[in-house]
């Protein structure tokens, strides 16, 4: 490989295999709290339930949310992206796949949770991954050293996400790009509950949270399985949009995330309500908030996509 490792970084970095420790705990106790909160759901689930189906959907939801549309327009997109960094990696799939699809660059994924341990263990054998546990919001990389940064459904979990925005902008190369996801805000009784409990989560146990997750996971089931679909009225004051409904999609994105996917596992189900509610840090955007970001740093806004659950934007310098 002709990219040197130490060649990347402002400040030495040791890594033991294909692993760096930069930092493993945080000041900020939210940030510490969504990061426990990780590090539960992700070594859970690994113990407990094969994550293949759950990877293969997020996958291919990453080649609609960002444009590529196809593997093929992914790998296209790659061919000059020398150096890639997956900033808040989990499990790590998702670096395996860009590490994959990329095999003559180099790829990092980055976590503050426990689950950086699984997924060095897990990709091992892929010669062009590496794995840091650290915060996105501080990366030893030099300024324009990176070429991609894909920050998927992460960065609204970081203590202060627009800084840790800038943070990895800073990082992109002359010709690099940026894509980011965020939570988009819902509905005003969704938004209401969802503050609620992940203030009032906090007071209880991680098995008391997961017992919670599986009534959740229970509700959606029950509420998709009546097959009832209905029209509702436009109620602007409450940010509700009319039209005709599921009643579990209803509920779902106006009042409470009670998810429920037949094609998962029951595990991958009651960690998709899990992650809802239990990390502190879950921040919410409008399109226009943030599209700010970008703008206020004067980048480019090469691709915005929107839907119910998320905005995602590709920036450039
Ligand atoms: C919802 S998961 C998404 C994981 C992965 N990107 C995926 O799409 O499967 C959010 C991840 O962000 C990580 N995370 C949150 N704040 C972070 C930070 N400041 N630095 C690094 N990782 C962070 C969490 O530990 C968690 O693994």
């Amino acid at each position: 490989m002709s990219i040197k490792l130490e060649n990347l970084f402002a400040s030495p970095v040791t890594f033991i295999d294909n692993l760096a420790i930069l930092q493993n705990s945080s000041e900020h106790p939210n940030q510490e709290q969504t990061n426990d909160s990780f590090s539960e759901k992700w070594v859970k689930l690994d113990n407990e339930s094969s994550t293949e189906v759950g990877e293969v959907f997020q996958k291919e939801w990453v080649l609609d949310l960002y444009g590529f549309k196809t593997l093929q327009g992914l790998q296209d997109f790659l061919k000059d992206k020398k150096v890639i960094i997956d900033a808040g990696c989990g499990l790590g799939y998702k670096s395996a796949w860009l590490a994959e699809n990329a095999p003559n660059s180099i790829v990092f994924g980055i976590d503050y949770s426990d689950a950086i341990n699984v997924a060095a263990r897990r990709y091992k054998q892929i010669p062009n991954l590496y794995f840091f546990r650290g915060d996105i919001a501080n990366l030893p990389f030099k300024k324009g050293s990176v070429d991609f940064v894909l920050c998927d459904q992460v960065i609204h979990h970081t203590e202060n996400p627009e800084k840790t925005f800038e943070h990895l902008s800073s990082l992109l190369s002359a010709t690099g790009k940026f894509a980011c996801y965020v939570y988009a805000k819902k509905a005003l009784p969704r938004e209401l509950l969802d503050d609620y409990f992940r203030k009032a989560t906090h007071t209880i146990s991680h098995e008391e949270m997961w017992a919670f997750s599986s009534q959740l996971t229970e509700l959606g089931k029950t509420l998709s399985q009546l097959n009832v679909k209905f029209t509702s009225p436009d109620i602007p004051v409450l940010g509700i949009k009319g039209g005709e409904y599921d009643i579990q999609r209803f509920i779902y994105w106006n009042f409470l995330k009670c998810f429920w996917n037949e094609k998962f596992t029951p595990q991958i189900n009651d960690a998709t309500n899990f992650d809802w509610y239990s990390p502190s840090n879950a921040e919410r955007y409008s399109p226009e908030e943030f599209k700010a970001w970008a703008n206020k740093l004067k980048l480019n806004i090469d691709f915005f996509r929107s839907e119910e659950a998320c905005h995602t934007m590709i920036v450039s310098k």
